[in-house]
């Protein structure tokens, strides 16, 4: 008899029905004449149970023969159960195997973080990485739907480039037919001759830098989306960030409430950023607030608190490490749960002890003028519950094509766009020069090689207009809305200082 191919997502189609699914052995458990397999199939996972009377000797021999992430072939009826996380589960009567896998090298037990990269290939099957993948896709179909419904046009720079855009000291050379030609760090100066062509567009490809530094927020290859607006100001462009950031926030909040789960994201703050009108604050103000009185205590609490925790949670430790031995099963696990939670906040605590005087010394010393490095971002987005836009840089430290603000000509009409819950940057823009001498002295100034941005000038000597545009960092942005400590696990292959496999 042949039934009708499924996938687990679409079960409820199937009720009481007989069904077929095509997947892997997820975690398979034995009973006495009873085999429970957890299957999953890309769309999600569902209990498979071989009871040995329903079937014949065949397909019990190969449901007990299964290994971890044996691909097969399964049928059998599909019956509502409460307790399944999709509603389903399958009472077999036939199993075809496809592949017995032989020592897979995940399994349920805890890996350290190097042996995963290293098994990056195998690690995105797993239901953590599964559900992360899943919410970057939903980030990705967001951004595209928030300015297609706008009108914007969605326009590919290249990646192959004769200039360098967002300084020299982080590019990677190629050589092309014996020319030197760079990997695109962003691909905003194209985008300027696009939106000069088109209104408003954006692209959406990968951007390279090569950032030397090992940090939970730099990758050396990563997605970025830069809309470009031709007369758009500063106020304008960041109305546009926040409208298209609440959007996406909301579009995930709504349609990725199972994988925000799985991954135990507190939505708080999320909630909290799902409508826009997020606090824009001037560079200086955020300088005010670095160096203020009620940062300085705001450090010494958090130093005193962790201080505080740390023993509270080694007597725990203590205590239900020593539980573990006698205890049940479930208990058992619950306890192995708990020590991996306390280990984990252990680390953290260590690590923020180390760093909070480092911190405290960036901050509290910051000068007007000083660039904000990643733990005053820190610091700065902890005074906030939603993301917030800091505006209005010194010129000193932005790129050689951002406008001055006609009123002060030390400040630059740049906008970051930092995440709470210590996230940080996730956006850099801000309006364009539009000006050919100021540009040309820009370009002169920045030691750059003018030759090589002859077209960028054109844009300004024919048709200069004001105009304006912003690049968001997909990967910062997955790793905030997921609430990840690192964004290694926020692309299918990371390539960092370090890692260019798998
Ligand atoms: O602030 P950045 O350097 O801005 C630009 O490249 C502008 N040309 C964009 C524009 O105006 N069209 O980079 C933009 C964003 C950052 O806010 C951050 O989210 C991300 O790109 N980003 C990185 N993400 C991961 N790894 C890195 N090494 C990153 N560098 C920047
Ligand atoms: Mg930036």
């Amino acid at each position: 008899m042949s039934t009708k191919t499924t996938y687990i997502n679409e079960l409820e189609k199937f009720e009481n029905q007989q069904a077929t699914l095509k997947g892997w052995v997820y975690n398979k458990r034995e009973g006495k004449s009873l085999v429970f397999i957890i299957l999953r199939d890309g769309t999600g996972t569902c209990q498979c149970i071989v009871n040995q009377q329903d079937v014949n000797e065949s397909v019990w021999n190969a449901a007990t023969s299964l290994t971890q992430e044996s691909s097969i072939i399964i049928t059998g009826k599909v019956v509502e159960d409460e307790r399944s996380a999709n509603g389903y589960e399958m009472h077999v009567s036939d199993l075809q195997v496809v592949q017995i896998a032989q020592d897979y090298p995940i399994t349920p037990k805890d890996h350290g973080i190097e042996f995963l990269m290293e098994n990056r290939h195998l690690w995105l099957r797993s239901q953590r990485q599964w559900a992360i993948m899943r919410v970057r896709n939903e980030i990705i179909y967001a951004i595209h739907k928030f300015f297609q419904d706008r009108g914007f046009i969605q326009m590919d720079a290249p990646i192959f480039t004769g200039n360098a855009v967002e300084g020299t000291s982080t590019l990677f050379e190629t050589n092309y037919f014996d020319e030197k030609a760079y990997l695109t760090q962003s691909g905003q100066l194209y985008g300027e001759a696009m939106a000069m062509a088109h209104g408003k567009i954006y692209t959406f490809g990968p951007t390279f830098r090569a950032e030397k530094s090992k940090t939970r927020r730099h990758l050396t290859e990563f997605w970025m989306i830069e809309p470009e607006v031709a007369f758009n100001d500063l106020d304008m462009n960041m109305s546009l960030a926040e409208e298209m950031m609440a959007f996406v926030i909301d579009r995930v909040l709504t349609r990725r409430v199972a994988e925000l789960a799985m991954l135990d994201r507190d939505t708080t703050y999320l909630e909290k950023a799902r409508k826009h009108g997020y606090p824009r604050i001037t560079y200086t103000e955020a300088i005010d607030i670095l160096t203020s009185d009620k940062m300085r205590l705001l450090l010494e609490e958090m130093e005193t608190t962790r201080r505080e925790e740390e023993p509270v949670l080694k007597t725990e430790m203590a205590e239900i490490e020593k539980e573990h031995g006698q205890a049940k099963k479930g208990r058992k696990l619950q306890i192995e749960k708990r020590l991996k939670e306390i280990r984990a906040r252990l680390d953290e605590i260590e690590e923020d002890l180390r760093n909070i005087p480092v911190w405290r010394k960036s901050a509290l010393e910051k000068q007007w003028g000083d660039d904000l490095g990643g733990s005053d971002e820190t610091l700065l987005t902890m005074q906030f519950d939603t993301p917030i836009m800091v505006y209005g840089y010194p010129a000193e430290i932005k790129a050689f094509y951002m406008k001055r603000d006609p009123q002060n000509d030390k400040v630059a009409l740049g906008v970051d766009m930092l995440a709470p819950e210590g996230y940080g940057e996730i956006i850099g823009g801000g309006q364009r020069e539009e000006s050919l001498q100021v540009l040309l002295d820009r370009i002169e100034e920045h030691q750059l090689p003018v030759e090589a941005f002859k077209w960028y000038l054109d844009l300004r000597k024919f048709g200069s207009v004001p105009h304006s545009g912003f690049g968001l960092g997909l990967e910062r942005t997955v790793a905030w809305i997921c609430g990840l400590k690192h964004v290694r696990e926020t692309i299918p292959f990371p390539r960092m200082l370090g890692r260019l496999y798998p």
